[in-house]
């Protein structure tokens, strides 16, 4: 009896430690608009398949354009916001500019959401439901996605370009800007493999083909074909992140990069005789594991500083604030 007693008394304390360590991101429930948009699931699902459909890369695009969001003042469709003569937005920053895509398809669903539950659900929502059925629809994971998040009215260049880490950044760098969101070296670890899809441009790597040493010689040899070492024309040039499946969701990113095919310097970064290169080993091993990491630090990121409650607002066009 003692003993039962003990350890209800231990649950409950372990319930109530668990309320405190999430915070905020309680908040955020995959049942959010069971009720007053019912047909949200669906529609999300029915516009990302048919963008997938017609170009593969955009479900990459999509799961990137989530990250950017995500990493600058929270998950609150800051990144969807247009630059008007009352607000500069993010789009332009630095590692933004002539590269993030897929407004329009995030823009279409939007006015089908609108259409079916007018004023309900906020883009920031929607981009993370996008986000995750992008991954799914590239045969990654699939996982329900923590709901409930408002849209901001304001954005902040400054912080997309200060907080989003750059390909040249180095691996301390690169677990210190993720550690300052609350995410770990795991977290780390298993998002990056979101580069096993979608491309990046010559400008990205350039250093990386003609500069680095740790790099497989002919894969080099093989990029700078299409990058030529100055700025200027090729700089749009586009290349593979993950050239052994460039549009499927498994773990041939990490094989790539313990082999030394890691497209940027930052993705070489994670194997290179720092702190991290055990995990990278091991989602190179497994891709099980990889896959769930990345679902468990998918919904990590998507809990930073949501706007939850009466904040924020629910845009009417993710482009701009009502
Ligand atoms: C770890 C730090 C990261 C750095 C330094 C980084 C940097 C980059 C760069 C430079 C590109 C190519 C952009 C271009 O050349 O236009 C890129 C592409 C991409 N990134 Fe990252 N990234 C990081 C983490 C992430 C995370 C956490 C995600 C998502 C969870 C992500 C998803 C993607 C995707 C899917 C693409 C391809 C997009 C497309 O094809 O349109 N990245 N990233």
């Amino acid at each position: 009896m003692a003993s039962a007693v003990m350890s209800l008394r231990r649950a409950a304390a372990a319930a109530v430690a668990c309320v405190l360590a999430l915070g905020a991101a309680a908040q955020l429930t995959p049942m959010f608009y069971d009720g007053s948009c019912p047909s949200l699931q669906s529609i999300v699902r029915s516009g990302m398949a048919a963008a997938v459909q017609q170009e593969p890369r955009m479900g990459a695009s999509i799961l990137r354009l989530f990250f950017h969001d995500c990493f600058v003042q929270g998950c609150d469709a800051s990144v969807l916001l247009d630059d008007s003569p009352t607000l500069t937005g993010e789009k332009n920053a630095g590692p933004n500019a002539n590269s993030l895509r897929g407004y329009e398809v995030i823009d279409s669903i939007k006015s089908q959401v609108e259409a079916a539950c007018p004023g309900v659900v906020s883009c920031a929502d929607i981009l993370a439901l996008a986000a995750r059925d992008g991954v799914n629809l590239l045969s990654g994971p699939t996982w329900a996605v923590p709901l409930g998040r408002r849209d901001t009215r304001t954005a902040s260049q400054a912080a997309a370009n200060s907080n989003l880490p750059s390909p040249s950044s180095s691996a301390a760098a690169l677990v210190s800007a993720f550690a300052s969101k609350g995410l770990d070296s795991r977290d780390l670890v298993a998002l990056s493999g979101a580069h096993t899809v979608g491309s990046a441009r010559c400008a990205s790597f350039r250093s990386r083909v003609y500069n680095d040493s740790n790099i497989n010689a002919g894969f080099a040899a093989k990029r700078r074909q299409i990058c030529q070492p100055q700025a200027g024309a090729t700089d749009g040039n586009l290349a593979p992140l993950d050239a052994l499946s460039p549009v499927r969701f498994d773990n041939g990113y990490f094989r790539n990069v313990v082999s030394q095919f890691g497209l940027l310097h930052s993705d070489q970064e994670l194997f290179g005789g720092g702190q991290v290169d055990g995990v990278t080993a091991q989602y190179a091993r497994n891709g099980a594991a990889h896959a769930r990491d990345f679902v468990t630090a998918m919904i990590k990121m998507g809990n930073i500083s949501p706007l939850t409650g009466s904040s924020g607002e629910i845009r009417a066009n993710c482009r701009k604030p009502n």
